[in-house]
């Protein structure tokens, strides 16, 4: 049975599908089974960032009755399993979200963790893929919309069963206007999981649909990500996996000895 964790936000825009993509990936690249699952099914971007837009079956015609899940599973980076929701808006008005939860346990016996992409707010697809998963890692932004937002979600999560495995902060700054880890915390009475740094690196790999932990592996937030992946999973990394440690006179010194 896989554990199921919904990555999901208050607000909007917080950087949850960055989240999800690259998270799902990194375990993939720490040996895990892995599957990522859409859950954003109005406002479908896992697909983009993935560079995987296009599939013929997606989740949009599994919640419409009309395909089987097994055939919206694809092969994607790293070896990471990927439902993508489709990005047609005619597709869209087919939907039937209740579905889901059917959909999920379909799927358990198929990884060892299941990612879902959460669309923002507390509409009806939000609260869906909140009461789905067993674990909600809540994404905010060092800013105090997002963090108040963060605690309805938080709350509502936890009245559904729904328990805070941690909070994952994005777009980290060293402008000297953002909340701190400490007060994040406070407020949102849970522990702060990941600290992932601004970084134009991912916005670059989006542009691209390459994602970040293939395309800049030693970026920051990359860094950071695959921080995550070793905790949620409790496999450690290897030097490799936390980026390129190594400094320019320890790879002369490899170099030289050889
Ligand atoms: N750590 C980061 N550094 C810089 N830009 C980021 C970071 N995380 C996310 N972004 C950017 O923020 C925007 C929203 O990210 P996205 O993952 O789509 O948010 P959500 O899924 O929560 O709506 C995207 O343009 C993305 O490239
Ligand atoms: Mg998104």
């Amino acid at each position: 049975m896989a554990r199921t964790i919904t990555i999901a936000s208050g607000k909007g825009g917080v950087g949850k599908t960055v989240i999800a993509a690259n998270l799902g990936i990194g375990l993939s690249k720490l040996g895990k089974k892995v599957i990522i699952l859409d859950a954003d099914i109005a406002m479908a971007n896992l697909e983009l960032i993935l560079g995987m837009e296009g599939l013929p079956v997606t989740l949009q015609n599994v919640l419409a009755g009309e395909s089987e899940v097994e055939d919206a599973i694809y092969k994607g980076p790293a070896g990471v399993m990927v439902i993508p929701a489709g990005i047609s808006l005619e597709g869209l008005r087919k939907v039937n979200p209740d579905l889901l939860e059917d959909v999920l346990s379909a799927i358990l016996d198929k990884a060892e963790i299941l990612i879902l992409d959460a669309p923002a707010g507390l509409e009806k697809s939000a609260i869906i893929s909140l009461a789905a998963a067993r674990e909600l890692l809540l994404v905010v932004n060092p800013e105090i919309s997002s963090i108040t937002d963060g605690i309805k979600t938080k709350l509502v999560a936890e009245r559904l069963g729904t328990k805070l495995t941690g909070i994952i902060i994005n777009r980290v700054t060293k402008l000297g206007v953002d909340t701190t880890k400490k007060e994040i915390e406070a407020i949102l009475e849970g522990k702060v999981i990941a600290t992932i740094p601004e970084d134009p690196n991912v916005r670059k790999s989006a542009a691209m649909g390459t994602p970040l932990v293939i395309k800049y592996p030693n970026s920051p937030a990359s860094k950071a990500i695959m921080g995550l992946a070793a905790k949620i999973s409790g496999v450690k990394l290897k030097e490799k996996d936390e980026g390129e440690k190594e400094g320019a006179l320890r790879r002369f010194l490899r170099i030289f000895r050889r």
